[in-house]
């Protein structure tokens, strides 16, 4: 059964590589996470050190009737984008503001559910996770696109001592509410730590929103602890980067390649990278990467070059690096697709393989007049469940339609395996499992059904015994 769960948005800007110039960061025109720390006259540079620093928020369920399959969630900003100042001489003159994009965002793990209580019924695999993410966040925003949010916290009371108090200001939705926040500020040598907590009122925003609206509390818990400590700015991520782009595309100039071509590398790439660089981008994504000619578009980050060049620098930072790809929220590229990409990209990223995959046993050959399985009996089912929804007549002239028996004899498009009937090129395709493109990309495809194995073993049947379209009289 199809758990559902219900998550409020609100993310963070990416931040936290140190700009030491080496990072694509360095060059790019980023926002920067920064703070300073003044006292007795003097005034120093400090920024967060995000691997202690929380910011979380509780979403508490409702217990009304109807709710039992719904449960509290704590979403955690994976990375904050800070801005402050603590004025140990003139506490009043101090500020915190967070420059908030939804994309840093992620729903419990089962750790952060061991540590509120409240969340701790159900455990969520990573792919519950993603999904939850990319499906539930744009529905709370209502906006697909996650603008920059804001949490700026004013009339501090002070900021050595416990028992503290300021009034956070949270526009979200191009609305602001106020709500008051208790917060400890305590010293250990130059590491300031600041711990509080305070509770949103999500109705000011419209939250809860959409499904299920009902059973979630609209009072948001917000807990936080923030650690700063002496640095220079760290550079972040600004969802809102670019100002001025006059995208550029880049033809593949060579002719082919002995090992791998984009089929092969969009298997490995649309399930991991696709999930949020959807045609229409989300979770703060800039850039489309789906079809062939989105990687050689020209990138946002490094103008004048191809995206699949810069994709090949963020693929290799290192994974705490706020603009690694993809980001460490999700879950982590496996080796074998990683490597897979880096050597599509490294050949130039081209569009095809010289020579197909023969699939040994499999001839192209006219199809069969009749025979078992058949079109009519036993495919068109099985199409309609697994194919049909994307390869339909009138829909995008990329994707060609596979809805009726004649659509499949037409010829394939494709280099990599003409000339072959679409029928028998998708003997290759689903070999090779790039169709039907179900991925882990939370909900970029849906799930494949549960008889997903045995249909495509009865399509390839169907395929390599000359794909007859009725039975035999
Ligand atoms: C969880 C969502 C998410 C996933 C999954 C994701 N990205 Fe991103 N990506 C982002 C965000 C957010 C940005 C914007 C960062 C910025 O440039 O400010 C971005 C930016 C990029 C850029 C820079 C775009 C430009 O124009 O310069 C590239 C390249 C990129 N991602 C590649 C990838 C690749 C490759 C994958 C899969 C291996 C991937 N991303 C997976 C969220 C994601
Ligand atoms: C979620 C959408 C989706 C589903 C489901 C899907 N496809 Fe595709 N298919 C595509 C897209 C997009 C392309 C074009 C890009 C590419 O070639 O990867 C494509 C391309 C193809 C091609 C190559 C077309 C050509 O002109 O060369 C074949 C063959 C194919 N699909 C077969 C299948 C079969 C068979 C199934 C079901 C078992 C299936 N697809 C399910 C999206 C889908």
């Amino acid at each position: 059964m199809r758990r559902f769960s219900v998550v409020l948005a609100i993310g963070l800007v990416l931040s936290g590589c140190p700009d030491d110039g080496t990072g694509p960061g360095a060059d790019a025109g980023v926002s920067e996470s920064a703070g300073v720390v003044r006292e007795g006259g003097e005034e120093s540079a400090y920024r967060m050190n995000v691997a202690d620093s929380q910011f979380v928020i509780i979403v508490p369920k409702e217990n009304a009737t109807g709710c039992t399959v719904f449960h509290s969630h704590a979403i955690e900003a994976t990375t904050i984008g800070l801005e402050f100042v603590v004025d140990y001489d003139d506490p009043g003159a101090s500020s915190i503001t967070a420059n908030i994009a939804a994309a840093g965002l992620m729903p419990d793990d089962n750790a952060l559910r061991a540590q509120f209580e409240e969340t701790n019924d159900v455990d969520l695999s990573d792919s519950d996770r993603s999904t939850i993410r990319a499906g539930m966040l744009s529905e709370q925003l209502d906006a697909p696109d996650f603008p920059t949010l804001t949490f700026s916290a004013a009339n501090i009371s002070g900021v050595d001592g416990t028992g503290l108090t300021a009034d956070v200001t949270a526009t979200i939705k191009d609305t602001d509410s106020t709500f008051g926040l208790s917060f400890d500020a305590t010293r250990d040598g130059d590491t300031i730590t600041i711990e509080g907590e305070g509770t949103l009122d999500g109705s000011a925003h419209g939250m809860p929103a959409g499904f299920g609206s009902n059973c979630i509390q609209s009072d948001f818990r917000v807990v936080l602890k923030l650690v700063l400590e002496p640095g220079e700015q760290a550079a972040g991520v600004d969802a809102g980067v670019v100002e001025e782009y006059v995208p550029e595309t880049f033809p593949y100039e060579g002719a082919c390649d002995d090992d791998v071509g984009f089929p092969e590398a969009s298997q490995a790439l649309l399930k991991n990278c696709a999930g949020c660089h959807k045609d229409t981008p989300i979770l703060g994504a800039t850039v489309p990467l789906v079809d062939y000619d989105d990687w050689r578009t020209d990138s946002l980050r490094n103008q004048g070059r191809p995206l699949y060049e810069t994709a090949a620098e963020l693929m290799q930072l290192h994974v705490a690096e706020a603009l690694h790809m993809p980001p460490s929220s999700t879950s982590p590229i496996d080796a074998d697709d990683l490597s897979l990409a880096l050597l599509w990209f490294e050949r130039g990223a081209p569009d095809a393989k010289c020579e197909p995959d023969i699939i040994e046993g499999f001839i192209p050959r006219d199809p069969l007049p009749c025979g078992s399985p058949n079109y009519n009996d036993d495919i068109k089912p099985i199409l309609s469940v697994n194919c049909e929804y994307c390869h339909y007549t009138g829909g995008n002239p990329d994707v060609p339609p596979l809805d009726s028996y004649a659509a499949g004899l037409l010829d394939a498009s494709h280099p990599f395996y003409q000339p072959v009937s679409l029928w028998e090129a998708s003997v290759h395709r689903i070999a090779d499992r790039t169709m039907p493109p179900y991925g882990s990309a939370g909900d970029y495809y849906p799930a494949p059904p549960a008889t997903f194995e045995s249909d495509v073993q009865m399509l390839t049947t169907w395929i390599e015994n000359g794909y007859p379209e009725e039975a035999c009289p």
